[in-house]
Protein backbone atom coordinates (compact mmCIF):
# COMPACT_ATOMS: atom_id res chain seq x y z
CA UNK A 1 0.00 0.00 0.00
CA UNK A 2 1.66 3.66 -1.10
CA UNK A 3 1.43 6.59 1.41
CA UNK A 4 1.82 10.14 1.13
CA UNK A 5 2.45 11.08 4.80
CA UNK A 6 5.51 13.54 4.41
CA UNK A 7 7.51 15.08 2.03
CA UNK A 8 10.75 12.99 3.52
CA UNK A 9 9.31 10.06 2.96
CA UNK A 10 8.31 10.97 -0.79
CA UNK A 11 11.74 11.99 -1.47
CA UNK A 12 12.82 13.80 -4.39
CA UNK A 13 11.98 11.14 -6.96
CA UNK A 14 8.43 10.76 -5.57
CA UNK A 15 8.02 14.99 -5.44
CA UNK A 16 9.32 14.74 -9.26
CA UNK A 17 7.21 12.12 -10.28
CA UNK A 18 3.87 13.98 -8.63
CA UNK A 19 4.84 17.61 -9.89
CA UNK A 20 5.10 16.03 -13.35
CA UNK A 21 1.57 13.79 -13.18
CA UNK A 22 0.05 16.97 -11.90
CA UNK A 23 0.89 18.43 -15.64
CA UNK A 24 -1.27 16.02 -16.74
CA UNK A 25 -4.14 16.53 -14.50
CA UNK A 26 -3.65 20.32 -15.22
CA UNK A 27 -4.49 19.81 -18.92
CA UNK A 28 -7.89 17.43 -17.73
CA UNK A 29 -9.10 20.79 -15.67
CA UNK A 30 -9.01 22.31 -18.86
CA UNK A 31 -11.35 20.41 -20.50
CA UNK A 32 -14.99 21.45 -21.27
CA UNK A 33 -16.01 18.11 -19.14
CA UNK A 34 -13.09 18.18 -16.30
CA UNK A 35 -13.88 14.42 -15.41
CA UNK A 36 -11.11 11.16 -16.27
CA UNK A 37 -12.64 7.36 -15.37
CA UNK A 38 -9.18 6.85 -14.01
CA UNK A 39 -10.35 5.96 -10.22
CA UNK A 40 -14.18 4.59 -11.36
CA UNK A 41 -14.50 1.83 -8.49
CA UNK A 42 -12.44 3.27 -5.91
CA UNK A 43 -13.75 4.89 -2.61
CA UNK A 44 -11.96 8.09 -0.50
CA UNK A 45 -12.90 9.18 2.64
CA UNK A 46 -12.18 12.55 4.05
CA UNK A 47 -11.18 12.18 7.74
CA UNK A 48 -11.13 16.06 8.86
CA UNK A 49 -10.36 16.07 12.46
CA UNK A 50 -9.69 19.72 12.06
CA UNK A 51 -11.20 22.63 10.39
CA UNK A 52 -10.37 23.19 6.45
CA UNK A 53 -11.75 25.01 3.63
CA UNK A 54 -9.02 24.71 0.82
CA UNK A 55 -7.30 21.45 1.32
CA UNK A 56 -10.54 19.45 2.14
CA UNK A 57 -12.79 21.04 -0.42
CA UNK A 58 -9.97 20.35 -3.53
CA UNK A 59 -9.51 16.45 -2.27
CA UNK A 60 -13.07 15.92 -2.99
CA UNK A 61 -13.12 17.71 -6.17
CA UNK A 62 -10.05 16.23 -7.17
CA UNK A 63 -11.71 12.60 -5.95
CA UNK A 64 -15.06 13.33 -8.57
CA UNK A 65 -13.01 14.56 -10.90
CA UNK A 66 -10.94 11.33 -11.50
CA UNK A 67 -14.50 9.07 -11.14
CA UNK A 68 -13.93 8.19 -7.33
CA UNK A 69 -16.94 7.66 -4.80
CA UNK A 70 -16.41 9.77 -1.73
CA UNK A 71 -17.17 9.94 1.71
CA UNK A 72 -17.26 12.72 3.98
CA UNK A 73 -16.45 12.54 7.53
CA UNK A 74 -17.73 15.09 10.14
CA UNK A 75 -16.48 14.59 13.39
CA UNK A 76 -18.99 17.06 15.05
CA UNK A 77 -21.95 14.43 13.75
CA UNK A 78 -20.04 11.28 13.96
CA UNK A 79 -19.80 8.84 16.70
CA UNK A 80 -16.56 10.22 18.12
CA UNK A 81 -18.74 12.59 20.25
CA UNK A 82 -20.29 9.54 21.51
CA UNK A 83 -16.81 8.32 22.89
CA UNK A 84 -15.54 6.08 20.01
CA UNK A 85 -11.73 5.96 19.48
CA UNK A 86 -9.87 6.96 16.77
CA UNK A 87 -9.13 3.18 15.65
CA UNK A 88 -12.60 2.14 16.40
CA UNK A 89 -13.52 4.80 13.57
CA UNK A 90 -11.26 4.01 11.50
CA UNK A 91 -11.78 -0.08 11.46
CA UNK A 92 -15.37 0.94 11.21
CA UNK A 93 -14.79 2.71 8.05
CA UNK A 94 -12.41 0.39 6.63
CA UNK A 95 -15.12 -2.22 6.89
CA UNK A 96 -17.18 -0.47 4.77
CA UNK A 97 -14.43 -0.76 1.74
CA UNK A 98 -12.32 2.10 1.52
CA UNK A 99 -9.10 2.62 -1.07
CA UNK A 100 -7.40 5.63 0.54
CA UNK A 101 -8.27 7.88 3.80
CA UNK A 102 -7.61 12.09 3.51
CA UNK A 103 -6.42 12.52 6.99
CA UNK A 104 -6.46 16.00 8.93
CA UNK A 105 -5.62 15.71 12.76
CA UNK A 106 -4.10 18.24 15.59
CA UNK A 107 -1.55 15.96 17.02
CA UNK A 108 1.25 14.79 15.00
CA UNK A 109 1.94 11.33 13.77
CA UNK A 110 -2.01 10.91 13.33
CA UNK A 111 -1.56 9.21 9.87
CA UNK A 112 1.24 7.10 10.72
CA UNK A 113 -1.09 5.47 13.45
CA UNK A 114 -3.75 5.18 11.55
CA UNK A 115 -2.02 3.43 8.46
CA UNK A 116 -1.27 0.68 11.45
CA UNK A 117 -5.35 0.16 11.33
CA UNK A 118 -6.24 -0.01 8.17
CA UNK A 119 -4.98 -1.18 4.68
CA UNK A 120 -6.45 1.81 2.57
CA UNK A 121 -3.46 4.26 1.60
CA UNK A 122 -3.25 7.37 3.99
CA UNK A 123 -2.82 11.07 2.53
CA UNK A 124 -1.52 13.53 4.94
CA UNK A 125 -3.88 16.67 4.55
CA UNK A 126 -2.15 18.39 8.04
CA UNK A 127 -0.81 16.74 11.18
CA UNK A 128 -0.45 18.94 13.70
CA UNK A 129 2.85 21.09 13.41
CA UNK A 130 4.13 18.58 11.58
CA UNK A 131 3.36 17.99 7.69
CA UNK A 132 1.23 18.87 5.09
CA UNK A 133 2.94 17.43 1.91
CA UNK A 134 0.20 18.20 -0.48
CA UNK A 135 0.39 21.81 0.15
CA UNK A 136 4.23 21.66 -0.39
CA UNK A 137 3.39 19.99 -3.96
CA UNK A 138 1.00 22.99 -4.39
CA UNK A 139 3.59 25.56 -3.49
CA UNK A 140 6.65 24.06 -5.84
CA UNK A 141 4.09 23.55 -8.83
CA UNK A 142 2.99 27.05 -8.23
CA UNK A 143 6.86 28.23 -8.36
CA UNK A 144 7.87 26.13 -11.64
CA UNK A 145 4.17 27.50 -13.41
CA UNK A 146 5.12 31.22 -12.73
CA UNK A 147 8.82 30.95 -12.92
CA UNK A 148 8.95 28.59 -15.77
CA UNK A 149 11.53 26.67 -14.15
CA UNK A 150 11.82 23.19 -13.12
CA UNK A 151 14.84 23.23 -10.61
CA UNK A 152 14.99 26.02 -7.77
CA UNK A 153 19.01 26.43 -7.34
CA UNK A 154 19.74 30.54 -7.11
CA UNK A 155 15.99 31.03 -5.76
CA UNK A 156 15.58 32.39 -2.32
CA UNK A 157 12.32 31.10 -0.36
CA UNK A 158 11.81 33.62 2.31
CA UNK A 159 9.29 32.21 4.68
CA UNK A 160 7.46 34.33 7.05
CA UNK A 161 5.76 34.11 10.41
CA UNK A 162 4.72 31.26 12.39
CA UNK A 163 7.05 28.93 11.58
CA UNK A 164 7.10 26.83 14.92
CA UNK A 165 3.70 25.90 14.38
CA UNK A 166 3.36 25.45 10.75
CA UNK A 167 3.23 22.03 9.09
CA UNK A 168 3.10 24.25 6.05
CA UNK A 169 6.08 25.90 7.08
CA UNK A 170 8.25 22.22 7.68
CA UNK A 171 6.73 20.56 4.54
CA UNK A 172 7.90 23.75 2.18
CA UNK A 173 11.33 23.86 3.74
CA UNK A 174 11.95 20.04 2.93
CA UNK A 175 10.29 20.52 -0.55
CA UNK A 176 11.96 23.74 -1.98
CA UNK A 177 15.20 22.66 -0.70
CA UNK A 178 14.95 19.26 -2.29
CA UNK A 179 14.57 21.15 -5.40
CA UNK A 180 17.80 22.93 -4.84
CA UNK A 181 16.06 26.63 -3.14
CA UNK A 182 17.92 28.44 -0.48
CA UNK A 183 15.22 28.72 2.38
CA UNK A 184 14.98 31.59 4.60
CA UNK A 185 13.07 31.61 7.70
CA UNK A 186 11.64 35.02 9.16
CA UNK A 187 10.10 35.45 12.45
CA UNK A 188 10.77 36.28 16.10
CA UNK A 189 12.60 34.20 18.15
CA UNK A 190 8.81 33.11 20.04
CA UNK A 191 7.79 31.49 16.43
CA UNK A 192 10.28 29.90 15.20
CA UNK A 193 11.33 26.41 16.56
CA UNK A 194 13.78 25.96 19.68
CA UNK A 195 16.53 24.55 17.40
CA UNK A 196 16.55 24.65 13.29
CA UNK A 197 20.28 24.24 13.30
CA UNK A 198 19.40 20.53 11.25
CA UNK A 199 16.85 22.05 9.31
CA UNK A 200 18.53 23.60 5.67
CA UNK A 201 17.45 27.01 6.19
CA UNK A 202 18.72 30.31 7.08
CA UNK A 203 17.53 31.90 9.63
CA UNK A 204 16.57 36.22 9.82
CA UNK A 205 14.45 38.28 12.85
CA UNK A 206 13.92 41.18 10.48
CA UNK A 207 12.39 40.93 7.34
CA UNK A 208 13.31 44.13 6.28
CA UNK A 209 17.09 42.76 6.05
CA UNK A 210 16.05 39.77 3.65
CA UNK A 211 13.20 41.19 1.19
CA UNK A 212 15.58 43.04 -1.43
CA UNK A 213 17.44 38.90 -2.01
CA UNK A 214 13.89 37.29 -1.91
CA UNK A 215 12.81 35.52 -4.56
CA UNK A 216 9.63 33.82 -3.30
CA UNK A 217 7.69 35.48 -0.19
CA UNK A 218 6.06 32.79 1.45
CA UNK A 219 3.68 34.85 4.13
CA UNK A 220 1.95 32.30 6.74
CA UNK A 221 -1.11 32.91 9.47
CA UNK A 222 -0.20 33.11 13.38
CA UNK A 223 -1.62 29.69 14.19
CA UNK A 224 -3.53 30.88 17.38
CA UNK A 225 -5.48 28.14 17.68
CA UNK A 226 -2.47 26.05 17.97
CA UNK A 227 -0.94 28.08 20.06
CA UNK A 228 -0.54 26.85 24.20
CA UNK A 229 0.18 30.35 25.35
CA UNK A 230 0.26 33.77 23.32
CA UNK A 231 3.63 33.87 21.26
CA UNK A 232 3.52 37.79 19.90
CA UNK A 233 3.63 40.88 22.69
CA UNK A 234 0.81 42.08 20.56
CA UNK A 235 -0.83 41.71 17.12
CA UNK A 236 -0.11 45.08 16.21
CA UNK A 237 3.67 45.32 16.82
CA UNK A 238 3.85 41.61 15.23
CA UNK A 239 2.12 43.32 12.06
CA UNK A 240 4.43 45.93 12.02
CA UNK A 241 7.19 43.98 12.32
CA UNK A 242 6.58 41.17 9.83
CA UNK A 243 3.23 42.12 8.35
CA UNK A 244 2.89 42.41 4.46
CA UNK A 245 2.60 46.11 3.73
CA UNK A 246 3.09 48.48 0.34
CA UNK A 247 6.35 49.42 1.51
CA UNK A 248 7.61 45.97 2.50
CA UNK A 249 6.16 44.63 -0.85
CA UNK A 250 7.82 47.82 -2.73
CA UNK A 251 11.32 46.26 -1.53
CA UNK A 252 10.86 43.11 -3.27
CA UNK A 253 12.89 42.88 -6.70
CA UNK A 254 10.11 43.83 -9.06
CA UNK A 255 10.46 39.67 -10.62
CA UNK A 256 9.56 38.20 -7.09
CA UNK A 257 6.30 36.49 -6.30
CA UNK A 258 4.22 36.67 -2.82
CA UNK A 259 2.48 33.66 -1.71
CA UNK A 260 -0.18 32.20 1.42
CA UNK A 261 -1.17 28.72 2.03
CA UNK A 262 -4.54 30.46 3.46
CA UNK A 263 -6.47 31.34 5.29
CA UNK A 264 -5.14 34.71 5.09
CA UNK A 265 -5.56 37.09 8.45
CA UNK A 266 -6.00 40.44 7.10
CA UNK A 267 -4.69 42.74 9.24
CA UNK A 268 -2.05 40.79 10.54
CA UNK A 269 0.30 38.90 8.45
CA UNK A 270 -1.47 40.76 5.53
CA UNK A 271 -1.51 44.55 5.71
CA UNK A 272 -1.69 45.21 1.97
CA UNK A 273 -4.81 43.70 -0.28
CA UNK A 274 -3.14 41.00 -2.05
CA UNK A 275 -5.32 41.44 -5.37
CA UNK A 276 -2.77 44.86 -5.75
CA UNK A 277 -0.34 42.56 -5.59
CA UNK A 278 1.38 42.42 -9.87
CA UNK A 279 3.05 39.19 -8.64
CA UNK A 280 0.77 37.47 -5.88
CA UNK A 281 0.29 33.69 -6.80
CA UNK A 282 -2.12 32.73 -4.14
CA UNK A 283 -4.69 32.40 -6.79
CA UNK A 284 -2.66 30.15 -8.48
CA UNK A 285 -1.83 28.31 -5.45
CA UNK A 286 -5.52 27.15 -4.67
CA UNK A 287 -6.34 26.33 -8.17
CA UNK A 288 -3.49 24.64 -8.64
CA UNK A 289 -4.77 22.41 -5.27
CA UNK A 290 -7.15 20.57 -7.40
CA UNK A 291 -4.65 19.00 -9.75
CA UNK A 292 -2.42 18.30 -7.64
CA UNK A 293 -4.78 16.33 -5.57
CA UNK A 294 -5.90 15.02 -8.38
CA UNK A 295 -1.69 13.36 -9.00
CA UNK A 296 -1.75 11.95 -5.61
CA UNK A 297 -4.34 10.30 -5.41
CA UNK A 298 -4.26 8.73 -9.24
CA UNK A 299 -0.14 7.93 -7.98
CA UNK A 300 -1.92 6.22 -4.77
CA UNK A 301 -4.38 4.46 -6.34
CA UNK A 302 -4.57 3.47 -9.96
CA UNK A 303 -2.18 0.77 -9.42
CA UNK A 304 -1.29 -1.97 -11.61
CA UNK A 305 -2.72 -0.28 -14.65
CA UNK A 306 -2.00 3.19 -14.25
CA UNK A 307 0.39 3.41 -17.37
CA UNK A 308 -3.08 2.91 -19.62
CA UNK A 309 -4.59 4.65 -17.02
CA UNK A 310 -2.58 7.78 -17.40
CA UNK A 311 -3.17 7.41 -21.54
CA UNK A 312 -7.04 7.90 -20.53
CA UNK A 313 -6.00 10.59 -18.53
CA UNK A 314 -3.62 12.40 -20.75
CA UNK A 315 -6.03 11.73 -24.11
C1 LIG B 1 -2.84 25.61 6.44
C2 LIG B 1 -3.07 24.48 7.41
O1 LIG B 1 -4.20 24.14 7.76
O2 LIG B 1 -2.07 23.88 7.75
N1 LIG B 1 -3.87 25.87 5.58
C3 LIG B 1 -3.99 25.11 4.44
O3 LIG B 1 -4.14 23.92 4.47
N2 LIG B 1 -3.93 25.75 3.27
C4 LIG B 1 -2.24 26.80 7.05
C5 LIG B 1 -2.92 27.44 8.23
O4 LIG B 1 -3.77 26.85 8.89
O5 LIG B 1 -2.55 28.58 8.53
Amino acid sequence: VKHLRSIEELGEAGLERLLSLTNHMVEVNRRPVPKVPALRGRTIVSLFFEDSTRTRLSFETAAKRLSADTMTFSVSTSSVNKGESLRDTVETITDMGVDAFVVRHKSTGIPWQISEWTNASIVNAGDGWHQHPTQALVDCFTVREALGKQRFDGLTVTIVGDIKHSRVARSNVAAFSMLGAEVVLVAPPTLLPPDVSHWPVGVSYRLDDVLSRTDVLYMLRLQSERMAQWHVPNLREYAETYGLDAARADKLPAHAVVMHPGPMNRGVEMLIDPSVLSNSLIHRQVANGVSVRMAVLFDLLAGESSSSNLQQVAS
